[in-house]
């Protein structure tokens, strides 16, 4: 047995007990932090909220968790997060609102991989100087909280897990904002059990099922020049797809489903006139690891009626499209 596996069993035993978990998790906490502060970067996803919460019953106030807004979250998010979290939590929570700051940086970018690179970068500044001003009025704060999961442990390599993984938003930090240590306490947890544990803490379902979201956002789902008007349209043609995934019970045949702007625009016909809008593309895919993925077979009466309505009820917007190609040889996002 690999190393990596001994330890998740000497942490949870061979049968996974959520209640048992959560309680020897916050016992676990409290003797590695003890008085001292921890900061969470909290993206609004499952892991992070998971133990924004389970940090924040283990040492309230000494727990500061960050979300920031990077122009491109999906509707509503910003204010969810805000009112789950520090609402019926209490967790003392900063919201950043950097949309202006993100999108500026993107102006005129259109390249994909520069526009993740500016997004990753633009962030790790940003926290960067939180993280100093917090220090500033705190002193010093000795934790970095992470959501890090099991798989993240396995696909790092088992056993050489200690450095912070590219993928996570906050690695690379610079040089002067350091840590005396990681707290994280999902780390020995599978997805499933991970959401297991965030409906035992009472996180709201609808959290707690989300499906996986990039750390770049709708930036990778919004082709070409990152713009406020592109990603407000891509916004609503969003949300309207995943409500009506949602009341149909077709999500939980996908593990991701969501809109994307071509950033084509192509002409149409409303009340007569001619309209000349964007198209929108939507796509539902199956996966269970992510390196391939196949298309949900998603009814033809839904997609046609998902398309009409994001067609004549998002300005902007005058043709939806469905994205049937898997991966290989699509990836799942578009960028
Ligand atoms: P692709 O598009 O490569 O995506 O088939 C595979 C899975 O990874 C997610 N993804 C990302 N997640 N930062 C993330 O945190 C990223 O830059 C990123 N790019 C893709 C994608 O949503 C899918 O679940």
């Amino acid at each position: 047995m690999v190393q990596a596996e001994k330890e998740r069993i000497a942490k949870i035993g061979k049968v996974f007990n959520v209640k048992k978990y959560i309680k020897n998790e916050i016992e676990a906490i409290r003797s590695q932090v003890g008085d001292k502060r921890v900061l969470l970067a909290m993206s609004g996803g499952v892991d992070s909220s998971v133990c924004a919460v389970l940090l924040q019953k283990a040492i309230g106030k000494q727990l500061t968790c960050v979300f920031v807004d990077h122009g491109c979250m999906r509707l509503n998010e910003a204010k969810e997060v805000k009112r789950i979290f520090k609402g019926k939590f209490g967790i003392n929570l900063i919201q950043i609102d950097a949309e202006k700051r993100f999108l500026d940086k993107a102006a005129g970018v259109t390249d994909p991989e520069q526009k993740r690179k500016i997004i990753g970068g633009e962030f790790i500044n940003l926290f960067a100087d939180v993280a100093r001003d917090l220090k500033k009025k705190f002193g010093d704060i000795e934790f970095l909280g992470q959501g890090t999961i099991y798989p993240d442990i396995i696909e790092s390599g088992v056993g050489g897990h200690k450095a912070v993984k590219a993928h996570h938003n906050v690695g690379g930090l610079p040089k002067d904002i350091v840590f005396k240590g990681l707290v994280e306490p999902v780390k020995y947890l599978y997805k499933d059990e991970v959401r297991k544990v965030g409906k035992a803490l009472g996180i709201p379902e609808e959290m707690v099922m989300r499906q996986p979201f990039p750390g770049p956002g709708l930036a990778v789902r919004c082709l070409g020049e990152l713009t406020k008007e592109k990603l407000d349209i891509l916004r609503k043609a969003d949300f309207i797809f995943r409500d009506e995934m949602a009341k149909s019970g077709l999500d939980k045949k996908a593990q991701q489903f969501f809109a994307v702007m071509t950033n084509v625009k192509s002409v149409g016909v409303t009340k007569g006139a001619r309209t000349f809008g964007y198209v929108i593309a939507i796509r539902a895919v199956s996966t269970s690891q992510f390196v391939h993925a196949g298309i949900v077979e998603l009814p033809f009466k839904f997609v046609v009626s998902v398309a009409e309505k994001i067609a004549t009820k998002v300005k902007g917007v005058n043709r939806v499209v469905w994205d049937i190609t898997p991966k290989p040889p699509a990836t799942i996002e578009w960028e």
